[in-house]
């Protein structure tokens, strides 16, 4: 059940609910593929939904079969190079709103996640497939190679052998391999993707906001730092958590046996 209005999108929906949201990539005819307006959609929806202290996370889904077939190849075909990188530079914009979001976001991959789709769901904290789920940075066919953080994204998720793998043959993967390879968390029947993901996004709302954000800032952040300075950003962390009334509400309420009331201060 909508709980806000949201602003209204050409190529996007996003529904929001108590305490998270759902953003529909919605250009099934295309197969969601990634055009210039849908990147702005969904970057200024993220933006949006992240000045929103009710939202406490974000589902990525695509309307139809497919969750995003790729970059938009016919809005692509003709671009110079310097065009080129802007493009590339607006799909690595919406990974970075993802990822700078205060909120952890699952991609509910329902289908063809090829390309850019599949980049922009490595661009969520995890990914949840359906059984009926497909995944490939196929550019290679094209003469081109993934520039909306493929070559990185998928290296740091699954491994470099196998995100070479990926990237040099242009394989297009099931959900179950996508499973026994690490790039997805889980597999669900396509009927119980969205209940799942969104039981998933309300058991992550009913946490401490702002504890949930440090923890996606420094797994994030610490991943691409050494041990120990990533120990360290952890401890800065978690001593900046004792300075807020969500930490005294979680252990008060934890010693007094009832549910904590977090507040996000
Ligand atoms: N860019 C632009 N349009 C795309 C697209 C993309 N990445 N992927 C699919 N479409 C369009 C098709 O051109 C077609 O449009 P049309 O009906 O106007 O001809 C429509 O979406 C449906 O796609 P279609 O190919 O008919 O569906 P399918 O079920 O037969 O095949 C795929 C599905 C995903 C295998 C196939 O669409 C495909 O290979 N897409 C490109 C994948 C890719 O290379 N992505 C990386 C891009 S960098």
């Amino acid at each position: 059940m909508s709980t806000a209005t949201t602003p209204t999108y050409e190529t996007i929906t996003v529904e929001r609910e108590e305490g998270f949201a759902t953003l529909t990539l919605n250009r099934p005819d295309k197969l969601n593929a990634l055009n210039e307006l849908l990147l702005v959609e969904v970057r200024a929806a993220i933006l949006t939904l992240a000045q929103d202290r009710g939202v406490h996370a974000l589902i990525v889904t695509g309307a139809g079969k497919a969750f995003a077939a790729g970059a938009d190849i016919s809005a692509m075909i003709e671009m110079p190079p310097a065009m080129a990188k802007a493009f590339a530079d607006a799909g690595h914009a919406v990974g970075d709103a993802l990822e700078s979001a205060p909120f952890p976001s699952i991609a509910a991959v329902n289908g063809f996640a090829l390309g850019g789709g599949c980049e922009l769901a490595l661009a969520c904290d995890f990914i949840y497939a359906s059984d009926k789920a497909k995944f490939g940075q196929p550019e290679v066919n094209l003469g081109v190679i993934p520039g909306f953080g493929g070559t990185q994204r998928l290296a740091r998720r699954v491994g470099l052998g196998r995100a070479r793998e990926l990237c040099y043959t242009g394989d297009i993967i099931g959900a179950d391999e996508a499973l026994r390879i690490g790039l997805v968390n889980a597999v669900h029947p396509l009927e119980s993707l969205l209940p799942k993901a969104r039981e998933v996004a309300k058991k992550i709302a009913q946490k401490g906001p702002l504890a949930v954000a440090q923890c996606k800032r420094v797994t994030g952040r610490g991943a691409d730092l050494p041990l120990e300075r990533a120990s360290e950003l952890e401890a800065q962390a978690f001593a900046l958590l004792f300075g807020t009334s969500d930490q005294r509400e979680g252990m008060k309420a934890f010693l007094e046996k009832r549910p904590p009331q977090f507040t996000g201060r």
